[in-house]
C-alpha cells in the first residue's frame, strides 16, 4: 500500500512501511484466479476524515480498521492492491466541499472514503454525486445521505442518525423516565438524533421538558449543566462524541449529577471515550449498532487483531473502517478486482450481507446498513450489552428516489 497525506493544502507524499509488498504478503498462499487484473493498477482510496480537532480519535480509528481488515483479507480484493491518500478535512464544513474536490479532479481517487462529521458529509455526498464518485460513509449519520440524497453511488458503513436513537425513545420510557431534557451540539448529527429520540419518546407517552445545545464543537458545558440542575428531569438525554463527549460526561458527574439525574444518549457519547472517562462513565446507559463484549466470532477476531495492531481496545469507529473494507472487498469481489465494471460492483455492495464485529449487515435501497441496535450500559470500563433495544432496524430513507 502507498499513502500520501494532505492538510490545509500541502500535499506531503509518503509511503507506508507495510507497502503493496505487505498486503500480498498477508494473503499469503492465495492463489489470485485472475493475474492479469492482479497485476493492474491500484486503487486509489481517498480517506477523508478529521485527523485533528474534536473527532481525530475518530478519524484515527476508521482509518486503522479500514488498513486492517484490507490487510487481513488481501485475498478478498481479488489481487487489486490498494493505494491511500489522505486528506484531514478538520470536521469543517466550510472547506469540505474544496477538500473532496481536491481528492476527485486532482487525486483522481476511485473511491472516497469519509467522514466522521455530519455537516462536512452533506458536502461530500453533493460532489460524490455530481461527478458520480463511490463514496462509503464510515460514520457520519446525516440522514440526508441515505434519504433525499441518496444516489446509486453513495454507501454508508455506519448508521443513521435517525436509526441508532430512535429506539432509545421506547426504552427510556420503559425504564420509567416521563420528563426529559435533552443536550447536544447545535448541528446536522445533534439536531437530527435529538428529534429521532423524541420522536420516539413521545409517542410511547414521554415528555421532553427543554432541548439544551451548543455550538460545535465548544464544550464550555457549565451553564447547561446548571439549568438541568433546576429543571430536574427525570432523566437527560445526550449526544456528543469524541473529545466533547469525555468533557460532557466528566463536567456532569463532578457537578454531581449523575447521583440524582441519569444519563442517557447515542452510543457515541460513551465510544472510544471510557479510558478518558474512567469511573465518572459508570451507569451511562446508551443505544448503538456496537457493544464492546458481543460474543461472536467475527467480534473476537476483530478486537483481538485491531488490539494486536495499534496496542488499543477496538471500537465502533474501527468497527466501521473495518466494515468500509469489506463492503468494498464485496464489490471487487463480484467482478474479481474490476472496478470500471461499475454496475456490477454497485449491485454486490447493495446486496452484501457482511458478518461485522457488530452482527450481521444488510443494505437497504439507500446503501444504508440495516442492523440491530443495542442497549447497552458502561460497567467496568467497557460498554456491556444489555438488551437488543431494536431487532433488524432499517432507517425509513425518507425522500430517496434516485435508487
Ligand atoms: C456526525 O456528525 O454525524 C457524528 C459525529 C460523531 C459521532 C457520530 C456522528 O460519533
Amino acid at each position: 500500500m502507498s499513502d500520501s497525506v494532505f492538510s490545509g493544502g500541502r500535499l506531503d507524499r509518503r509511503r507506508l512501511l507495510l507497502g503493496s509488498a505487505g498486503l500480498v504478503a498477508a494473503g499469503a498462499g492465495f492463489r489470485f484466479p485472475t493475474p492479469a487484473i492482479a497485476q493492474s493498477a491500484p486503487l486509489k482510496v481517498g480517506f477523508m476524515l478529521p485527523y485533528s480537532g474534536t473527532f481525530a480519535k475518530l478519524g484515527k480509528f476508521i482509518d486503522d480498521g479500514f488498513r486492517l481488515y484490507a490487510e487481513n483479507n488481501a485475498g478478498l480484493f481479488r489481487g487489486r492492491k490498494l493505494e491511500f491518500v489522505q486528506v484531514d478535512d478538520e470536521s469543517k464544513p466550510e472547506t469540505a466541499t474544496d477538500n473532496m474536490n481536491r481528492l476527485v479532479s486532482r487525486e483522481k481517487v476511485d473511491l472516497v472514503v469519509g467522514t466522521v462529521h455530519s455537516g462536512v458529509a452533506m458536502a461530500m455526498v453533493k460532489v460524490a454525486r455530481d461527478t458520480k464518485t463511490m463514496l462509503i460513509i464510515p460514520n457520519a449519520g446525516v440522514n440526508e445521505a441515505t434519504g433525499p440524497m441518496c444516489a446509486p453511488n453513495i454507501f454508508r458503513s455506519s448508521f443513521s442518525n435517525w436509526q441508532v436513537c430512535h429506539p432509545m425513545g421506547q426504552v427510556m420510557f420503559d425504564e420509567g423516565r416521563r420528563r426529559v431534557v435533552t443536550i447536544t451540539w447545535r448541528y446536522a448529527a445533534g439536531t437530527q438524533m435529538v428529534e429521532a429520540f423524541k420522536e420516539g419518546f413521545t409517542k410511547a407517552g414521554g415528555q421532553v421538558l427543554e432541548d439544551l445545545a451548543l455550538p460545535f464543537p465548544e464544550v464550555e458545558f457549565q451553564a447547561l449543566i446548571t439549568r438541568i440542575a433546576a429543571l430536574k428531569p427525570d432523566a437527560v438525554f445526550a449526544f456528543f462524541a469524541g473529545g466533547g463527549a469525555v468533557k460532557f460526561v466528566k463536567d456532569y458527574a463532578a457537578a454531581g449529577l449523575n447521583r440524582t439525574i441519569p444519563l442517557y444518549g447515542s452510543g457515541f457519547l460513551t465510544d472510544g471515550t471510557l479510558q478518558a472517562q474512567g469511573a465518572d462513565a459508570n451507569g451511562i446507559k446508551t443505544t448503538l449498532h456496537y457493544a464492546d463484549n458481543l460474543d461472536t466470532g467475527p467480534n473476537r477476531e476483530f478486537l483481538q487483531a485491531f488490539k494486536q495492531k495499534t496496542g488499543e481496545e477496538g471500537d465502533i469507529y474501527a468497527v466501521q473502517g473495518w466494515d468500509a473494507a469489506a463492503l468494498l472487498a464485496a464489490g471487487l469481489g463480484a467482478t474479481r478486482g474490476d472496478w470500471s465494471a461499475r454496475d456490477k460492483v454497485i449491485a454486490a455492495m447493495r446486496a452484501a450481507e457482511l458478518a461485522s464485529p457488530r452482527g450481521t449487515v444488510r443494505f437497504n435501497k439507500a446503501g444504508n446498513p440495516i442492523q440491530d441496535i443495542y442497549l447497552r450500559e458502561v460497567r467496568n470500563g467497557r460498554n456491556e450489552f444489555v438488551s437488543v433495544a431494536g431487532r433488524s432496524v432499517d432507517d425509513p430513507a425518507r425522500g430517496c428516489r434516485a435508487v
